[in-house]
């Protein structure tokens, strides 16, 4: 009998690519060997991997300890003073990159802006002075809710700049996502715009604003950036246009300097259940953090261009538009809208034109540009590309294959990273010049990163076994605590293993140690007593040609306890049919094995997932078990017309 308690793992992938030369001579790691060695000194003294790497930033006042951690809670380079917008801008502007370009921005139109770290520099200022003068003070609660212009970036960076808490909400949620953030943070002014161009239209982003602020109190001031140019309200004292906030001020706004533990912004995220989580990050530690991991992971060269497709409202944003590049004074390329408007090829077109080249994207968008056709991307010339990034979900191997051949034209090293909103920066990943990489696992922990896999008592299992991704020590950007609820941020992450932080993944390391992730752990299958991650059963079926993506997820079983029941959307091209549903399910016996065969195979036009791209498999698991209604919060669902169809079978 199967020991039920751990999660079993049957894909094999071994295919395996190690760095070309070309990359790895000029590489900041360049070979396993130097690897090993700084990661072995980073974990046995992690506190002087993270100061050297502090010390590249600005600080007023520098540090008297490294670290103070009382499980749960851990302060990094207590005593130090920084302003996080200084090192990310004025530390730039001493030498050539004060008129290197910081932002290179297209608008979904197609226009094109771009800002120099002097420039940057100068609206950054000009904005913060526009914040204090509409009465926003140190440790306030700054809602941002903007389209991905450049305003958004400055918006953030004049928050930092005086001490003011941002929390970004994702320009796509709805005026009930705003409220509950607003009541939550106890926010008192909002960062927001007319509207937002998206797939040739226009998101009304104040309207929403307008609505969320009907049902709370705590709002005295709303600046309004004018995008779209469609008619909006404007409320008599509390709205203000961002134009006018800023015509009269100065453009100098000295950097205060604020703790190292100072908090710079609440990211909320949601949970599995109930209400999102407001995570907490704070200053010092967190920069250094992405400082350190955009710098290693991306190899950051003087040259870049480097696009991370993200949204601002999502960590990925945060740290990897923002504030890592900046501090490591990248040019960053930002994308106002759509990735096929107006046609699938937006993306290539943009690489093409503004010569990118880091492309740091998510798995879904991948899979959507497999589905649309290869014809999209050979239209476009990406040989500026020199690496490549995946974030948010497993890749699936036949999609990282995909990317590696299509888009890196096979030369291209892919960093796949595992991380989360919780863990601010990084944790596990390959550094391209240094580590060997197999299609779909983001190989192994980022330097002063003590990853395991734990078993139920919480003993280490062995190489291949399934477990629970933890991580031993503290690093300095994981999250301080969630915004007002330390209960919760005690139960969520630090409950299970005392003084170890859980990820919430199930993963399994395979002989090369690799951590190979195989699904949230609320997702886990049980079939017959064996506990299967979703990721397997899912790449399974993506590996077939006909598939572009899949869900799988478990319903009740009278014999089997669960019966794993898989969502396929097809390429273009493909009929779904019996015939089919035949081919799936002998396919995934052959990949995995006989006990992951899907027992229903359920062909469907789109998969529900969260705003940022992620499968919701817990909608799924409820429209195939029992009376198929839908329970719990969908408020971070994109589209829920896909449920609905789900639910009324119009898939079968
Ligand atoms: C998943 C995104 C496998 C994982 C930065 C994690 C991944 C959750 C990967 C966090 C990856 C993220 N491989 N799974 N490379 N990256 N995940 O908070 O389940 O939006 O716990 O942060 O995404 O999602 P979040």
């Amino acid at each position: 009998m199967a020991d039920s308690t751990k999660i079993e793992s049957h894909l094999n992938e071994d295919r395996k690519f190690p760095p070309a030369e070309a990359f790895a001579k000029q590489a900041r790691i360049p070979s396993m060997k130097r690897y090993k060695e700084l990661y072995d000194q980073s974990i046995a003294d992690p506190e002087a991997f993270w100061a050297a790497e502090a010390s590249e930033l600005h600080w007023q006042k520098k540090w008297d300890t490294v670290l103070e951690w009382d499980a749960p809670f851990a302060k990094w380079f207590v005593g130090g003073k920084l302003n996080v917008s200084e090192s990310c801008v004025d530390h730039h502007l001493q030498g050539a990159r004060k008129d290197k370009k910081a932002i290179i921005w297209e608008g979904e139109p197609g226009e094109v802006r771009t800002l120099t770290y002097q420039e940057l520099h100068k609206e950054v200022c000009r904005f913060a002075n526009a914040l204090k003068a509409n009465g926003v003070k140190v440790g306030d609660r700054v809602i941002i809710y903007m389209p991905m212009v450049p305003e958004a970036a400055i918006a953030m960076l004049a928050c930092a700049r005086i001490g003011a808490v941002h929390s970004v909400v994702f320009g796509g949620f709805s005026a009930e996502s705003i409220k509950d953030r607003i009541e939550d943070s106890g926010a008192t002014a909002v960062i927001t715009a007319d509207g937002g161009f998206r797939r040739g239209g226009v998101v009304a982003l104040k309207a929403n604003v307008d609505e969320a602020l009907t049902k709370v109190e705590t709002i005295q001031k709303v600046i309004v950036l004018e995008r779209t140019k469609n008619e909006v309200a404007m409320v008599e004292g509390r709205d203000v246009w961002w134009h006018d906030a800023v015509a009269d001020v100065s453009t100098d706004c000295p950097a205060e300097a604020f703790d190292s533990e100072h908090p710079l912004f609440i990211l909320y995220t949601s949970g599995s259940t109930g209400k999102p989580k407001g995570i907490m990050h704070t200053s010092g530690g967190y920069l250094t953090g992405t400082y350190a991991t955009s710098k290693y992971i991306f190899d950051l060269r003087e040259d870049d261009v480097y696009w991370c497709t993200a949204d601002v409202g999502w960590i990925t944003g945060h740290s990897y538009i923002v504030y890592g590049p900046l501090a490591n004074g990248a040019s960053i390329l930002m994308y106002e809208g759509a990735p096929n408007w107006p046609e699938p090829d937006r993306f290539w077109q943009l690489v093409e034109k503004h010569r990118a080249t880091i492309l740091y994207t998510a798995p879904t968008a991948i899979r959507a540009f497999i589905k649309w056709g290869d014809e999209h991307v050979d239209k476009h010339d990406l040989s500026s590309l020199r690496l490549l990034g995946t974030v948010g979900e497993p890749i699936n191997p036949e999609a990282w294959m995909w990317y590696h051949e299509k888009i890196g034209g096979g030369r291209c090293p892919i960093v796949d990273t595992w991380w989360q909103t919780e863990t601010g920066a990084i944790m596990l990943t390959p550094l391209p010049g240094a580590t060997p990489t197999k299609p779909g696992t983001a190989t192994l922990p980022f330097f002063g990163v003590d990853a395991a896999i734990l078993d139920e008592e919480g003993n280490e299992v062995g190489p291949n076994e399934g477990g629970k991704l933890v991580i031993r020590k503290p690093w300095p950007s994981m999250l301080r605590t969630i915004y007002g609820d330390e209960g919760r941020y005690k139960e969520t992450y630090w409950g299970e293993y005392e003084g170890i932080y859980l990820a919430g993944d199930g993963a399994r390391r395979d002989e090369d140690g690799y951590f190979w992730i195989v699904g949230r752990l609320d997702d886990v299958l049980n079939v017959s007593g064996h506990r299967l991650g979703t990721a397997e059963i899912e790449s399974a079926l993506v590996s077939h040609e006909s598939v572009a993506e899949a869900a799988a997820v478990g319903r009740p079983d009278e014999i089997k306890g669960q019966g794993v029941v898989a969502f396929v959307t097809l390429k273009e091209g493909y009929d779904a049919g019996p015939e089919l549903r035949d081919t799936l399910r002998a396919h995934v016996g052959k990949v995995i094995g006989a006990i992951a065969k899907p027992d229903v195979i359920r062909f469907t036009e789109a998969l529900p997932k969260t705003r940022s791209g992620k499968i919701m498999r817990r909608l799924l698991k409820e429209i195939c078990s029992g009376s198929g209604a839908i329970s719990g919060d969908t408020t971070t669902l994109e589209d829920f017309s896909v449920v609905a169809s789900l639910q009324a079978g119009e898939d079968e």
